[in-house]
């Protein structure tokens, strides 16, 4: 037996305002056209007055404890990824954490923008294998839409709010087709900053800034990381493309989406894409994925499952696991 952090249940949640292709044309340069024919994306969601990226978090997580049959009380470590907080201090895992009433428990936020998902979850992964905890509450969440430039037609079209979360529980379960995280592989590579970030900040600007971003250079090296990096993760955990059944990628662009798989010779019908309905979420989107996977029933217990990410810093990473 071997001791892996294994996904309990899964939830998600989306602001209440849907704006579609059409309504962005009254506002940019833009068409439906364009934007289905470039990135697949039809609509996103907004969040209004009240919603936060703590808002739709903590409802991402009431459903993804429901779906595992736990009370938040049983949260040891509360892991948030998010580059939209709603502060900058306190960590918003922590106004996460007060808002399902828990009292004690460690809850941070990890900021690795679109990869951010996958670093929480490796990070929540070797704290439960390290024994800070047995069960995890892993959440990405975003709300772009605050922090994009409306007047930015390369980039306001792109983005979406929204948040996703994961419970992880430490079990032992057999190590050959046992359940849980087989294993994961992180990159990053800070030269590639300036590719795509937000130009303000606390201690730069004083400002919140707003996201920039160099569109075809980020693609050209998406398509390439992940790629490498999905290779990467089956390797170590002695697997192949053939093994897999799902694969939950960062849902940036269809067009990279259909770009990797077929770099891995995967069937396009194996991979997970919302990316129509939400946009690009950032942290968001692969649990925001994986949700819509696991809820519609293509995901079942026992499913060999890749998830995969890249974004801004640049970060990628991916992880493979038997749901
Ligand atoms: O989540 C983190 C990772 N992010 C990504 O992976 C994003 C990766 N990049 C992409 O998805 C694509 O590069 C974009 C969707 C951002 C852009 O698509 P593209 O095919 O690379 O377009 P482009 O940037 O080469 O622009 C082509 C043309 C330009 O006009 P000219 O210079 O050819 O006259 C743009 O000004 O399209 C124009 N354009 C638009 N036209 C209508 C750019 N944005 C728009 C728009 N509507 N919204």
């Amino acid at each position: 037996m071997t001791l892996r952090s294994v996904i309990l249940g899964t939830g998600s949640a989306l602001p209440r305002r849907r704006v579609d292709n059409a309504e962005l044309a009254t506002m940019v340069d833009t068409s439906d056209e364009w934007i289905v024919e470039r990135t697949g994306i039809r609509t996103r969601y907004v969040a209004g007055e009240g919603e936060s990226t703590t808002t739709l978090a903590a409802e991402a997580s009431r459903h993804a404890l429901e779906m595992a049959g736990l009370q938040a009380a049983g949260i040891d470590l509360i892991i948030l990824a998010t580059a939209t907080p709603d502060q900058t201090f306190p960590a918003s895992a922590t106004t996460v954490q007060a808002a399902l009433g828990i009292n004690d428990c460690i809850a941070f936020d990890v900021a690795a923008v679109c990869s951010g998902f996958l670093y929480a979850m490796t990070v929540a992964d070797n704290m439960l294998r390290g024994g800070a905890g047995k069960t995890a509450l892993v959440i990405g969440a975003e709300t772009f839409s605050r922090i994009l430039d409306w007047e930015d037609r390369t980039t306001c079209v792109l983005f979406g709010d929204g948040a996703g979360a994961a419970v992880l529980r430490a079990e032992e379960t057999p190590a050959e087709g046992g359940r849980g995280i087989l294993a994961s592989k992180l990159h990053a590579d800070g030269r590639h900053n300036g590719l795509l970030h937000v130009d303000g900040g606390p201690s730069s600007t004083g400002t919140v800034g707003k996201v920039r971003m160099k569109g075809q250079d980020v693609f050209r090296h998406a398509v390439v990381n992940l790629a490498q990096v999905m290779k990467e993760v089956l390797d170590v955990a002695g697997l192949s493309t053939s093994d897999i059944d799902w694969v939950v990628p960062h849902q940036a662009n269809a067009r990279i989406l259909d770009a990797t798989a077929r770099k891995l010779g995967l069937d396009p019908a194996q991979v997970v894409v919302t990316v129509d309905r939400h946009a690009n979420t950032s942290a968001a989107s692969v649990p925001l994925a994986l949700d819509t996977a696991v809820r519609d029933g293509r995901i079942k217990q026992g499913d060999l499952v890749v998830l995969e990410a890249m974004g801004g810093g640049f970060t990628w990473g991916a992880c493979v696991l038997r749901y």
